[in-house]
C-alpha cells in the first residue's frame, strides 16, 4: 500500500516537473503554476459565489465573456451547493497578485483587489477559451497559479494621427490587452496628419485639424467627441486599463497648425508649420487651456507632451523677431535651450494641474521633478539615452523601435512596414527583450524602470486589417515580455500556447500574422 502510494506520488511529481517545463497554456505566463491531477466541469449549474461587493465588476466581467467565449451562462448566487467558482478579497497579497485555486469541486480566485481578483478572472478565461465543450459542459484541466507581473506598466500605444481607426476597433484592442494583462493605453490623437481630439475651447482643432490622414490629405474629418472619449475611457476602466492621451508638442503640431495657424512656429521644406510658436505668449495660453481640457477628460492624471524630433521642423526659429526677444531676454544661445524653455512651460502647466508630465526620451537632460516625470526611452540607436534618463533619476518606460515599433515588420520578406538597415521586429525579439539588462541600466536604478510599452504607428496602416497584421500576434509577446519574469519565460512553450490563441484570433476575425506558417 506505501509502496502503490509512494509510486503515485512520484508519478504525479514526475508530471508536475513536466508541466512546469512545459508551462501553463496562460499568457502572460503566470509566475507559478502547477497543474493539479483533477478536472473541473464548468457548466450553467456552477455558481458564481462573490465574497465582496467591490468584486462584482469583476464577476459580470466574467459572466460576460464566458457567456460570450463558451456559450455558457453563469449566475451569482449566495452559496454553492454543487461545483463553485468564489471570488475574494485578501489583505495578503500586493496589488495585481492573485491565486487562482482549482480542484474538482471549486475555482477560487483571491487578490487583494479587484483588478488581481480581475486578472485571476482572465486566467480562468484563458484556460476556458482553450478547453473543449461537450455538450454545455467544459472540461477544465486543474491548476493551482500564483501569480505577479513583472512590470507595473505594461503599455501600448496607437497612433490615430496618421489613421483613424475608430471606437468599435479601439474597444476590440482593449479587450484584447485585458486579455494579455496589459494595463497602459498610450493614444497619440495629434500629430502632423490630424488632430483627433474634440476641444470645446477650440472646436477648429477636431473640424479643420481632423481632416486627412497619412494616405488621404483630403479625408473628411475623423476625430472623438469628448463624449466617445469618455466613452472609451469607462471602457478601459472595466478591464482596469489606464488611458493616457499624447498632445504632442512643440514638434508634429500641425495638424493643430492648420485649424490655428496664430500659433505656428513654422516648419521646413519637408515639415511644412511643424512647430507651435515658442515666442508667443499666447501660445503657452492656448495649449495650457488644451490641456486643461484633456486633463479634465482623463482620469489618468497623466499627461504626454511628446517633446520628439523638434529638430524635424524649427529651422524658423531663429529668424523669427518674437523667437529672437525670448532669446536675448533669457540669454539663450541656442534653438535647443528655446525648445527645452517651451517644454518647462508647458510641464509648470501640467504640474499645476496636478498630472504627471510624459514625455519621449529627448528631455532626459532636463531637470524636470523625478516623482512626476515618466520618459519613453524609444531612440534604440541611442542607447545613451536611456542611460542618461535612468542617472537623472526619471521613472522610465522602454519602448525601444526595435523590438517595440510595432510598424516594423515581422518577417524579412515583408515589404509593408519598417526596417532599421536590414533589422525588423519579429515576434521573438518582442519576446526575448528584457528590460532589466539593456545597456545603461544598472542595478541602482533598475527599480526606475515602470515597464515595457509596443507603440503602433500607423503610417503603413491605413485599415484595421494591416493595423491586425501588425499587431498580432507580437501583442501577446510583448504581454509576456512586461508581466513574466525573465526567469519563468520559455519560447518553445510560448509558441505552445500561442498556436491555440490562433484560433480565437480567427473567431474573432482577427487578420493576424502567422510567423510559423511558410
Ligand atoms: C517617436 O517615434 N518620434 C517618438
Amino acid at each position: 500500500m506505501k509502496f502503490r502510494l509512494f509510486c503515485v506520488l512520484l508519478l504525479m511529481l514526475a508530471q508536475a516537473t513536466t508541466n512546469a517545463q512545459n508551462g501553463c497554456p496562460v499568457i502572460p505566463q503566470p509566475a507559478l503554476a502547477r497543474e493539479v491531477t483533477a478536472g473541473f466541469v464548468l457548466n450553467k449549474n456552477t455558481a458564481l459565489i462573490v465574497d465582496d461587493a467591490s468584486l462584482l465588476p469583476a464577476a459580470n466581467y466574467l459572466q460576460k465573456h464566458l457567456l460570450l467565449q463558451n456559450a455558457i451562462p453563469l449566475s451569482i448566487q449566495p452559496n454553492g451547493i454543487g461545483a463553485y467558482i468564489r471570488l475574494s478579497l485578501t489583505k495578503k497579497m500586493e496589488a495585481e497578485s492573485y491565486q487562482l485555486n482549482m480542484n474538482a469541486r471549486q475555482i477560487h480566485i483571491s487578490g487583494a483587489d479587484e483588478a488581481s481578483v480581475f486578472y485571476g478572472i482572465i486566467s480562468l478565461l484563458q484556460l476556458a477559451a482553450t478547453s473543449q465543450n461537450k455538450s454545455g459542459n467544459l472540461m477544465l484541466q486543474c491548476w493551482n497559479i500564483e501569480d505577479r507581473p513583472a512590470y507595473g506598466w505594461r503599455g501600448l500605444m496607437l497612433d490615430e494621427s496618421r489613421h483613424f481607426f475608430g471606437i468599435d476597433k479601439v474597444k476590440s484592442i482593449l479587450n484584447w490587452m485585458a486579455f494579455y494583462k496589459l494595463n497602459r493605453f498610450h493614444w497619440h490623437l495629434t500629430d502632423e496628419p490630424a488632430w483627433r481630439i474634440e476641444i470645446k475651447n477650440y472646436p477648429q482643432l477636431a473640424l479643420v485639424g481632423g481632416i486627412g490622414s497619412y494616405t488621404n490629405p483630403n479625408a473628411p474629418a475623423q476625430f472623438y467627441t469628448q463624449d466617445q472619449i469618455a466613452e472609451i475611457i469607462r471602457y478601459a476602466g472595466e478591464r482596469h486599463i489606464t488611458v493616457i492621451p499624447e498632445i504632442d508638442m512643440p514638434g508634429h503640431a500641425t495638424a493643430a497648425n492648420k485649424a490655428y495657424p496664430q500659433f505656428s512656429g513654422g516648419g521646413s521644406e519637408k515639415h511644412p508649420e511643424f512647430t507651435f510658436h515658442p515666442g508667443k505668449e499666447e501660445t503657452y495660453n492656448y495649449l495650457t487651456n488644451i490641456l486643461r481640457e484633456v486633463n479634465a477628460l482623463f482620469p489618468s492624471r497623466m499627461l504626454h507632451l511628446g517633446g520628439d524630433e523638434v529638430s524635424f521642423g524649427n529651422d524658423k526659429w531663429l529668424a523669427d523677431p518674437d523667437v529672437k526677444q525670448l532669446m536675448a531676454r533669457r540669454q539663450f544661445k541656442t534653438v535647443q535651450e528655446v525648445e527645452q524653455y517651451f517644454m518647462q512651460r508647458m510641464a509648470d502647466s501640467v504640474y499645476a494641474m496636478n498630472a504627471k508630465l510624459l514625455a519621449w526620451d529627448e528631455v532626459a537632460n532636463m531637470n524636470l521633478p523625478k516623482k512626476q516625470t515618466i520618459i519613453f526611452w524609444w531612440r534604440h540607436d541611442k542607447p545613451q539615452q536611456l542611460e542618461t534618463t535612468l542617472d537623472n533619476g526619471y521613472q522610465t518606460v522602454l519602448c525601444p523601435r526595435l523590438p517595440f515599433y510595432f510598424d516594423f515588420v515581422q518577417d524579412s520578406t515583408h515589404s509593408v512596414g519598417r526596417k532599421w538597415n536590414k533589422a525588423y521586429s519579429p515576434l521573438e525579439d518582442v519576446y526575448n527583450f528584457n528590460a532589466a539588462n539593456q545597456p545603461g541600466v544598472k542595478a541602482a536604478n533598475r527599480n526606475q524602470i515602470l515597464g515595457v510599452q509596443a507603440n503602433v504607428w500607423t503610417e503603413t496602416m491605413a485599415d484595421n486589417y494591416r493595423l491586425d497584421y501588425m499587431l498580432y500576434p507580437r501583442i501577446a509577446a510583448l504581454a509576456e515580455t512586461a508581466w513574466s519574469s525573465a526567469e519563468r519565460k520559455n519560447y518553445p512553450s510560448f509558441v505552445r500556447n500561442l498556436k491555440q490563441h490562433f484560433l480565437l484570433y480567427n473567431k474573432e476575425r482577427i487578420n493576424y500574422f502567422n510567423p510559423f506558417k511558410k
